[in-house]
């Protein structure tokens, strides 16, 4: 069945007419949308080939435990002399050191974590704190948890046949109760004694 196509429209045009310009104005915006994409990939790859790596801090797997400050007597959460909460920990097949964090609600606080195997990461509960866990490297971030809770602390990269059972907890506390804990400069940690 076909449909005769050259009949004249009532502005006098021709339907073949209307259909190839109509064709050719869409090919124009196709076009331009396709080099406006290219046009992002080139620059933003361009942007990124010519700026430093962010933040590359490494640290040595083989005396990870021995010396610096991934030692299990730093591990958890201390106050530092200026009054930054910094949470320090490591992640193995297949736990997290400590295996449950105190942190003060509402206070920026630092994460720094490290791996000492294979590639571990971690999120607690619904919060932004999220990272991966390379060995060698040293991942950090700084975040505030605005309410006291508790959360759970998945690693969340395949790490092996434990992936699963691997999880440490957080308690997110009042600020208040966590400073008057600090006083004594004891590193803070929830792990059942
Ligand atoms: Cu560690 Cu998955």
């Amino acid at each position: 069945m076909s449909f005769p196509i050259s009949s004249a429209l009532p502005d006098g045009r021709g339907a073949e007419a209307v259909a190839l310009a109509a064709e050719r104005r869409w090919a124009l915006i196709v076009g331009l949308v396709i080099a406006l994409l290219v046009l992002v990939m080139i620059v933003t790859g361009l942007h990124w080939a010519s700026m430093p790596p962010s933040r590359v801090e490494t640290v040595d797997v083989k005396t990870l435990h021995l010396s610096g400050e991934f030692v299990e007597s730093n591990l958890g959460t201390a106050v530092d002399p200026d009054g930054k909460v910094t949470v320090r920990l490591i992640a193995q097949q297949y736990s997290f050191e400590p295996q449950c964090l105190v942190l003060p609600a509402g206070v920026p606080v630092t994460f720094r974590a490290t791996s000492t195997d294979a590639v571990h990461g971690f999120v607690v509960g619904t919060t932004n704190a999220n990272t991966m866990l390379m060995p060698g490297f040293v991942a950090t971030f700084t975040t505030s948890f605005p309410h006291p809770g508790e959360h759970l602390m998945p690693c969340h990269e395949y790490c092996g046949t434990g992936h699963e059972a691997m999880w440490a907890k957080v308690q997110v506390i009042e600020a208040a109760e966590f400073f008057a804990n600090a006083r004594n400069g004891e590193r803070q940690s929830c792990v059942p004694r």
